[in-house]
């Protein structure tokens, strides 16, 4: 109802009087009133004159549910989105609730109390950034699930040079995303599955949106300081959603091959000399590659070597 109302005084664009509003949906005046006053409790600021009506002046710059559910153009992810003002982590949230879930549900958060990294680390998710984690089902044997990985950070490099040319960001190996060589998002894909069957995927993305450089490490950046300016995260969230939805889709259908040549295209590794820290080792080599579940190819003096996971530096 909220949304209907939202999208009458979009069209609009001016004062619409009540009796108007609730004609064209069928609720009473009174029942409208509630739902603009809840409106305004959201963020939403609609002004009220006599004998006029409501207008709407502006909405919230927050991920407000319907506000980006009305605008999402999406077929398998974010059909349902879970918001939160704060949550501890929202891999967490979206593991509570995966069972229950279909493939593609989201959970959003504008901060979390008990970020989480790669590799047992903590990931500060102060407000400014946003949180989101993706349940996904996707009917793959458990050993592909790396290659979701793949796709989320194919997914979100894309929709970050979409959405300004200028900003040419990168994917360094496994699954971080550069600007300029500074860490503007993190991956951390979580699984649960038997022998052969995968129950669900958990892909949490935390990117550094509106974060300012005294919440980031010297060697993070966010999209605020790239961009100077403040990054709507409706905008934002939309541009990566549906993006991701379409590499998503391309995935379900087959297509790693496509996935991992633009994954390539758009990798800050390959083809570099590298340090790789791994849980017990340490390598260092030249990345020449990938393979389909997005283990690297280092080449080792005369040998090639196959890494899993590991923290990359240059040489
Ligand atoms: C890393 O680079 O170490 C991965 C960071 C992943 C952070 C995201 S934020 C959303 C989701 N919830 C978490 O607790 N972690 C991931």
């Amino acid at each position: 109802m909220k949304s209907k109302i939202l999208e009458i005084l979009e069209n609009k664009g001016n004062y619409v009087s009540g009796e108007e509003i609730s004609k064209e949906i069928g609720i009473s005046r009174a029942a409208v009133w509630k739902h603009v006053k809840k409106l305004r409790e959201l963020g939403y600021e609609i002004d009220s004159k006599t004998n006029e009506g409501y207008k709407l002046i502006r909405s919230p710059d927050r991920p407000v549910e319907f506000e980006l559910e009305r605008m999402l153009d999406t077929k398998i992810i974010g059909k349902k989105i879970l918001f939160f003002e704060e949550v501890d982590s929202t891999n967490n949230k979206a593991k509570q609730i995966a069972l229950e879930e279909n493939d593609g549900t989201v959970v959003v958060s504008e901060m979390q109390t008990s970020g989480r990294g790669r590799r047992g680390r903590e990931w500060h998710s102060p407000k400014g950034g946003v949180y989101v984690s993706f349940i996904l089902k996707p009917n793959i044997p458990p050993e592909k699930a790396p290659q979701l990985t793949l796709v989320s950070s194919l997914a979100l490099v894309e929709s970050l040079n979409a959405m300004n040319n200028g900003l040419n960001a990168k994917i360094k190996w496994p699954n971080d995303v550069l600007i300029r060589g500074k860490k503007v998002s993190g991956i951390l894909t979580e699984l649960s599955a038997d022998m052969e069957k995968i129950n669900y995927i958990v892909v949490g993305v935390g990117v550094n949106l509106n974060t300012d450089q005294n919440n980031l490490p010297e060697t993070g950046t966010s999209l605020k300081l790239e961009m100077k300016k403040d990054v709507s995260v409706n905008l934002f969230l939309k541009s990566f959603l549906e993006k991701y939805d379409s590499v998503y889709q391309k995935y379900l259908d087959g297509d790693i091959n496509q996935i991992i040549k633009l994954w390539k295209d758009n990798s800050d590794t390959l083809g570099k000399n590298v340090k790789i820290i791994g849980i017990n080792e340490t390598y260092e080599g030249l990345a020449k590659d990938i393979d389909e579940n997005g283990a690297l190819i280092l080449q080792v003096d005369n040998k090639e070597i196959k890494v899993y996971s590991g923290d990359v530096s240059l040489r």
